[in-house]
């Protein structure tokens, strides 16, 4: 499908956007794991999270799909029950990182296999630390899917981060769940930290002390019910829009705002955005807010360091707000962008570029030149759900019409995306 997206003035309204995408997936797997019923409402029903629940089913877990609701019957620790299909993780790379810390220690064997997307991105990240902790994964592609596990007895391990990885982390701590000893990782940079929050509330022993994280085995976790908060991930494509697209006013509803995953607003704010976080609360140990957003006149900045996890799926709209930003803006310590759904660093240079936007690819990062008037164009989603939805956003400072090619990916992590932004 294509979409086409037209300039436009005075984006106003309040809107709620869809659950969290990290959270709603590990609702569903530490659920299965848990003894009992884990009811989520709020759950993305994205296409990443359908197949998370396409493989625990196949699995053995009983989940069903409702319209306000998903219920998932958890068997506990030891309740799954081997597969007698490959396990699809379709375009999930949340879903085939973190479920192979859990298949890693069953005493059955699977095989995990998705998209043509997620055959490219690169495994040995999780596959060494887990074999560190006795796990035997092949990998029948050079380190990439498909993956095929021998389930094994695990023992714990001590292993220091060698990229900020909250997949890679999380990996770990499920298999830790059931191993022999404690397991503890040093995460010298911090990722967002839903599975420590989760697994605790599910009853799990994981403590983190100024970035070494401890993880000691129980004897089993137990359902909980969890409300899942808006996508702060998605509800930046309308921060960004409410930024730069002239006499907007939005406020965006029931975001979750954990520390670990706002940089987007830190970075806005530093560049003089108006982005305020009010009716803050908490909800299953996430901290929840709602988010009102005005047109703001932006000033260049730099984004490097420890606010690059913080904010790494929000760069590809980042870069469009620096586009309308006075000066340059510097992207620098996130090659990390290029081993998502696409190389962002590459697609987002490439597709702005055909808008008439100036941005210099790095090693690391990117070099925004801003005060940029965008001329509409076709561009190509590369079938990556965030590049699809910053072109849009940018479509809606262009003069003319911008046409986004292979436009419906946007499934993957936000199925209304353009409806709310018509809605807008
Ligand atoms: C995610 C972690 C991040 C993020 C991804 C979701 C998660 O990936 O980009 O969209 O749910 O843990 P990395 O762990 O590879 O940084």
């Amino acid at each position: 499908m294509n979409k086409t997206i037209s300039r436009k003035t005075g984006l106003k309204g309040t809107i709620k956007i869809p659950g969290d995408k990290s959270i709603s997936h590990r609702a569903v797997m530490f659920g299965s794991i848990a003894k009992g019923d884990t009811e989520i409402t709020g759950f993305l029903k994205g296409d990443d999270c359908m197949s998370t629940i396409g493989c625990f089913k196949k699995l053995g877990i009983d989940i069903e799909v409702g319209k306000d609701k998903v219920t998932v019957h958890g068997k506990g620790l030891k309740g799954l029950k081997a597969p007698v299909e490959i396990l699809d993780v379709g375009n999930s790379g949340t879903t085939i990182r973190l479920i192979s810390g859990i298949l890693s220690a069953q005493n059955f064997d699977s095989e995990l296999n998705g998209d043509a997307s997620i055959q490219k991105r690169p495994m040995k990240r999780v596959i060494n630390p887990l074999s560190l902790m006795g796990a035997e994964i092949e990998s029948t592609n050079g380190g990439y899917a498909p993956l095929k596990i021998k389930g094994k007895k695990l023992k714990g391990i001590e292993y220091t981060m060698p990229v900020a990885s909250a997949q890679v982390k999380s990996s770990i701590l499920l298999a830790s769940l059931f191993a022999e000893g404690k397991t503890v990782i040093n995460e010298p940079v911090a990722s967002r930290d839903h599975t420590e929050i989760m697994l605790n509330y599910f009853g799990a022993d994981i403590k983190n002390e100024k970035g070494v994280i401890t993880s000691t085995p129980v004897e089993e976790l137990y359902g909980k019910n969890i409300e899942v908060p808006g996508d702060i991930s998605s509800a930046a494509f309308f921060i960004a829009a409410g930024l730069i697209v002239p006499n907007s006013h939005i406020i965006i509803e029931n975001v979750g705002i954990n520390p670990t995953r706002t940089g987007i607003i830190d970075a806005f704010k530093a560049m003089g955005g108006y982005v305020n976080i009010i009716n803050e609360r908490k909800s299953g140990g996430e901290l929840v807010g709602d988010i009102e957003v005005k047109t703001s006149h932006l000033k260049a900045t730099t984004l490097e360091g420890s606010i690059i996890p913080r904010m790494i799926d929000e760069i590809p709209v980042f870069a469009v707000a620096a586009l309308c930003a006075e000066g340059t803006t510097y992207v620098k310590d996130a090659e990390e962008l290029k081993v998502k759904e696409s190389n962002r660093i590459a697609t987002m240079s490439q597709e702005l570029g055909k808008m008439g936007a100036v941005i210099t690819e790095t090693e690391d990062g990117m070099i925004i030149e801003g005060g940029q008037r965008l001329k509409g164009s076709t561009v190509y989603s590369h079938l990556d759900h965030r590049v699809a939805m910053s072109c849009a956003v940018a479509g809606l400072i262009a003069g003319g019409a911008t046409t986004i090619e292979e436009a419906d990916c946007v499934g993957i992590s936000f199925p209304d995306f353009y409806e709310m932004l018509e809605k807008l």
